[in-house]
């Protein structure tokens, strides 16, 4: 496997060590707030969110549940112009329980507003976002996000969840790419 690498943006390293930072911040908050018997549904949104959901739930020391969220853009040229909807639903009920959503990056904000919104409205007893990136300068929609590993800024990234045509989730960093060489149209 030949990565086009242009730049490490995070190291293997890097995020292991702020993921853990972050895995003992969470489990402080939710012992604090609901004891002992604290136990969280976390909610995964496919696909680019299964490496860090995999990292984080082993730097969590309280109860989890995992569930996986599947959506899909429409009518319009991707998220940011378009609808969102539900392609692969949760097969737990998150009624009266404390829900953290896991994303691998929060960009605009429309995926997430409307996750968010969705899964309100099965009245969950808390709703909170975790994203391993956050890129804070390309948000539309406002929202809170209780818990993120980096900002990241404009440029475009891909490794540990995140794609460039369906390619390099597996890599172990994050970085850029030399994409003038690998032209979309290359990357079924
Ligand atoms: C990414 C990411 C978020 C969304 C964020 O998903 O996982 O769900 O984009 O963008 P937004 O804030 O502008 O709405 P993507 O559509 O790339 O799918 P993937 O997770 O399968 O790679």
């Amino acid at each position: 496997m030949q990565v086009p690498l242009e730049r490490i943006v995070f190291s293997g390293e890097e995020i292991a060590s702020r993921v853990q930072e972050l895995g003992a911040e969470i489990t402080r908050d939710y012992l604090d707030e609901y004891g002992p018997e604290a136990e969280a549904v976390l909610v995964n949104v496919l696909k680019g969110g299964f490496v860090f959901l995999a990292d984080l739930v082993r730097c969590l020391e309280f109860s989890v549940v995992i569930d996986f969220l599947a959506i899909t853009s429409y009518a319009g040229d991707g998220a940011s112009t378009g609808g969102v909807r539900i392609m692969k639903d949760l097969t737990e009920s998150i009624y009266r329980r404390d829900v953290l959503v896991v994303e691998d990056i929060v960009d605009t904000g429309l995926t997430l507003s409307y996750i968010l919104r969705n899964l309100s409205s099965r009245k969950p007893r808390s709703l909170k976002v975790c994203t391993f990136l956050d890129r804070l300068s390309s948000r539309i929609v406002p929202l809170q996000v209780d818990y993120r590993c980096f900002e990241v800024g404009e440029e475009f990234v891909v490794g540990y969840g995140l794609d460039y045509g369906q390619k390099w989730r597996n890599l172990g960093y994050v970085c850029t790419l030399r994409l003038e060489e690998h032209p979309r149209s290359d990357c079924p």
